[in-house]
């Protein structure tokens, strides 16, 4: 096993940490698309680019999709920072405007900076976030962050949206199309309950109890969306869309002056 996923890490490309703890949250472990058209990121349904224009992908060199991201700028990406980390800004493109990743729609993108947050070191810990900046600008609709004001947007039970090219069940295949799958956030109690290491500061979930819709492998580092802002960051969680263990995210609004910071610069 862990054979196997240093070899697709190394044909990944990205520098991306591997975990050899239960908790699948990082390996872009993802082969290509099996055709079928009912498979879904994990539930969910077809998303169009054009509604979602600021859902971006993120390859290595030789065009292999590892993660998503959300455009803020024009020239900056938000994604997580296990996706990033280690990863010279040379090894990175940004692919925005493509929904079908075999089409050559859109723009890709090549980076001038990676930052990621100086206090990340497993997504299981927190700060799973990190600002990639373009080197040249983008022309798509970008997408605000949370802040925190908006607790509103974190109350249990929210209807969040989580987009990505990610595998469509637990080990499965990666998607050739964006998917969504809609999902509400949940309790910080329950998900404490799946997670002992979850923390509110840090992170929020989502999920249905009775599992069946997720974000999955290959989806990190992409957005949840609610109230029109970038409430969460695809981060990690036990399997992928399992009863009882929801999706983990990155929670925006804790990061909201730190990302800014970065955006701005
Ligand atoms: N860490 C995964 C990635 O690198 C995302 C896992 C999300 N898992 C989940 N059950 N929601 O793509």
């Amino acid at each position: 096993m862990a054979g196997t996923l240093r070899r697709l890490v190394r044909f990944a490309g990205a520098a991306v940490a591997v975990s050899t703890i239960g908790l699948s949250f990082v390996p872009s472990a993802v082969a290509a698309d099996n055709g079928d058209p009912q498979t879904q990121i994990v539930g969910g349904t077809r998303a169009s680019i054009s509604q979602y224009p600021w859902t971006v992908f993120l390859t290595n060199t030789s065009g292999f999709q590892f993660c998503g991201g959300t455009l803020v700028s024009k020239t900056k990406v938000v994604t997580a920072a296990h996706c990033v980390k280690g990863t010279a800004a040379s090894a990175v493109r940004v692919v925005s405007g493509r929904e079908d990743k075999q089409s050559t729609a859109g723009t890709v993108t090549n980076v001038s900076k990676v930052w990621v947050h100086p206090s990340y070191t497993t997504a299981t810990a927190g700060y799973d976030v990190a600002v990639l900046t373009l080197a040249n600008a983008v022309n798509s609709a970008v997408l605000p962050l949370a802040t925190p004001q908006d607790t509103a947007l974190y109350a249990a039970g929210t209807n969040s949206t989580v987009l990505g090219w990610g595998t469509t069940s637990s080990g499965g295949s990666a998607s050739r199309y964006l998917l969504k799958v809609d999902v509400p956030v949940t309790s910080d109690a329950t998900c404490k309950t799946a997670y002992p290491q979850y923390s509110n500061t840090s992170m929020v979930c989502a999920g249905i109890p009775a599992g069946g819709k997720d974000s999955c492998q290959g989806d990190s580092g992409g957005p949840m969306v609610a109230g029109g802002k970038l409430i969460g960051v695809v981060s990690w969680g036990r399997g992928c869309a399992l009863p009882n263990y929801p999706g983990v995210y990155a929670r925006v609004a804790p990061y909201h002056a730190v990302l800014t910071a970065q955006i701005n610069s």
